[in-house]
């Protein structure tokens, strides 16, 4: 304030009376605001229903630098003040925050009439995945679309996807410049690769080859990468926040939009002509999908979940594999874990390995327990979001005001819940925020229990439109979401991950040259912070 003071003085020699005061209360009313608002906090009656608010000088922007940087040291900070249940301001928005598994249970448990994510969610996603689909449609229809796409996920379709993505991973390790090393050098010589950047290509060309279908694989040559990255640079905090800005993000994100939705449509009217067909691909699926009143999928609508579920797969898929690949080279242990499971069931006697089977895939221990560590402390989504419909009492058994009182979230705030908090809760997990895969195989141990809660056959399961699910909504462990909202690309996200990892490890050593980088919060996926260099180098038969 004093700097602030001084400037103004300055400012105001050099201007007339009239200017001066005109100036001295354009420049005051931030301040006035910040006390206005400080005030209000500390010193004004407050609804004792509504929940604790987090305090902030700014009003308006809130705590959402806090939030921004660091979600998670902001919830857990805020839970140590104020308890599972509170209210933080984020950018005018009232962002009510339920911790813990009961929280969310109460959140993605949550009946549509009091939340909706697509009402929290539509202004980012509708002008990337395009009309008529996921959020831009009321949400029983859309639970029929997730219908069509579980189809789409048949267990033939994966049987056949296994030896596609370790062909992919294979081909670009021996043929990418980022591993070119083995191409002009002695074979043991140590390379270095871009972790994140090599995931994100493997990623795309995994999902291309088998969901996506032949035409997508080969466009990615030609120009559909540009598209991707203008499409995906429409999917970020900046668009969640202001929807439509004129700026240059938002025309390309518009403009690749079309494009996109375009490519698709031309792929199904060459289908539908007879021109090309893959029988396993997703658009076949899509294809021959109807509502339950008859109608078939319009070919915009086939276009524009083909463009959802490549935004839906792509980050949270290449961020899992890349922080999987980051734990591994740094524990060397478990990397020869991996590798030695391999040769166990899959080795052969010249040194090489055979193609495991979709079902042998499922019995990898080993692996399986890597992919899960990775996902209890680095699940790709921090934040699950709703807009609250109708005033939503609290249970008290999550948070109460008083013995009798309850908590309402009033219509119009927010509702946040993060499982990325109940995942490494201390009052839940063993050394929580330590990524150790040993744990899961504890068969007592905390983590079965978790796995049990989210996956329990035997369990409480709900069909929300798209088939019967495992309820595991009061799970601690819930990287894939729970409820109506629940992911449906996990089993297939497991089986592109498994390959991955396994062909990865089956083919190069890898080397960590410093320690695991730390988050960073500021895409709307959480990704390791630079730099993300690995070293490798490729095994002797390979
Ligand atoms: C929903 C995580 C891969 C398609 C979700 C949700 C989470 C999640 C947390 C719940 C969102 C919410 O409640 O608002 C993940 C993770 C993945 C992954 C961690 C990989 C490691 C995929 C893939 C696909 C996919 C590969 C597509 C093939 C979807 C769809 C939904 C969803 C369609 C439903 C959205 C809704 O009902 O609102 N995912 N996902 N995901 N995911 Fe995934």
């Amino acid at each position: 304030p004093e700097a602030w003071q001084g400037f103004v003085g300055e400012a105001q020699k050099y201007m007339p009376s009239s200017g001066r005061l005109a100036l001295l209360a354009f420049v005051n009313i931030p301040l006035i605001a910040i006390v206005l608002n400080v005030l209000r906090q500390l010193f004004l009656f407050r609804d004792k229903s509504l929940p604790p608010e987090v305090f902030h000088l700014v009003p308006y922007f809130g705590s959402a630098a806090s939030y921004g940087n660091d979600p998670i040291r902001f919830f857990t900070d805020c839970q140590k003040k104020y308890g599972n249940v509170f209210t933080f301001v984020m950018l005018g928005r009232k962002m009510t925050v339920a911790l813990g598994a009961k929280g969310n249970n109460f959140i993605l448990g949550g009946k549509t009439a009091n939340v909706s994510a697509e009402d929290a969610y539509t202004h980012l996603t509708t002008p990337v995945f395009g009309k008529d689909v996921v959020y831009d449609i009321p949400n029983e229809r859309f639970m029929e679309q997730k219908k069509f796409v579980k189809f789409g996920l048949s267990t033939d379709n994966f049987r056949a996807y296994v030896g596609l993505i370790e062909k992919e991973v294979s081909d670009f390790i021996d043929r990418d410049p980022a591993f070119r090393i083995y191409q002009i050098n002695d074979i043991n010589e140590w390379g270095a690769f871009d972790v994140l950047k090599v995931l994100q290509e493997m990623t795309i060309l995994t999902a291309s080859r088998t969901l996506q279908g032949q035409e997508v694989r080969e466009g990615l040559d030609k120009g559909f990468s540009d598209t991707f990255t203008d499409l995906d640079g429409g999917f970020t905090p900046l668009h969640f926040t202001f929807p439509n800005l004129p700026l240059a993000s938002y025309r390309k994100r518009d403009a690749a939009q079309k494009k996109m939705s375009n490519f698709y449509v031309d792929i199904v009217k060459k289908r539908r002509e007879g021109k090309s067909m893959t029988e396993t691909d997703m658009i076949t699926a899509l294809m021959e999908c109807k509502y339950r009143d008859g109608t078939p999928l319009r070919d915009h609508e086939i276009a524009h979940i083909m463009i959802a579920l490549l935004m839906a797969g792509q980050h949270t898929s290449s961020t899992t594999g890349t922080w999987t690949l980051l734990h591994i080279a740094d524990r060397q242990d478990v990397q020869e874990a991996l590798y030695q499971e391999q040769v166990k069931h899959f080795g052969q006697p010249d040194g090489s390995f055979r193609l495991p089977t979709y079902e042998e895939l499922k019995q990898l221990p080993v692996l399986d327990c890597v992919i899960r560590e990775t996902l209890r402390i680095h699940p790709p989504i921090h934040s699950i979001m709703r807009y609250v419909r109708a005033d939503t009492p609290v249970p008290p058994t999550l948070a109460a005001p008083s013995k009798d009182g309850t908590y309402v979230v009033p219509a119009g705030h927010y509702f946040l819940a993060s499982p990325a908090v109940a995942q490494i809760d201390p009052e839940v997990w063993r050394d929580g925020a330590k990524w150790d895969p040993g744990r899961w195989s504890d068969a007592d141990g905390e983590a079965q229990k978790a796995f049990k809660q989210y996956y329990d056959e035997s369990g409480e399961k709900i069909d929300y439109g798209f088939g019967a699910v495992s309820k595991g909504t009061d799970s601690p462990y819930q990287p894939f979401g729970a409820g109506r909202h629940r992911c449906i690309g996990e089993q297939f996200a497991y089986l592109q991950l498994g390959v991955l990892i396994l062909t990865v490890v089956r083919k190069i050593e890898l080397r960590l040259p410093g320690s695991v980088p730390g988050p960073n919060y500021h895409t709307m996926i959480t990704m390791p912070k630079d730099p993300r260099t690995m070293l490798y180098r490729r095994r002797r038969f390979d």
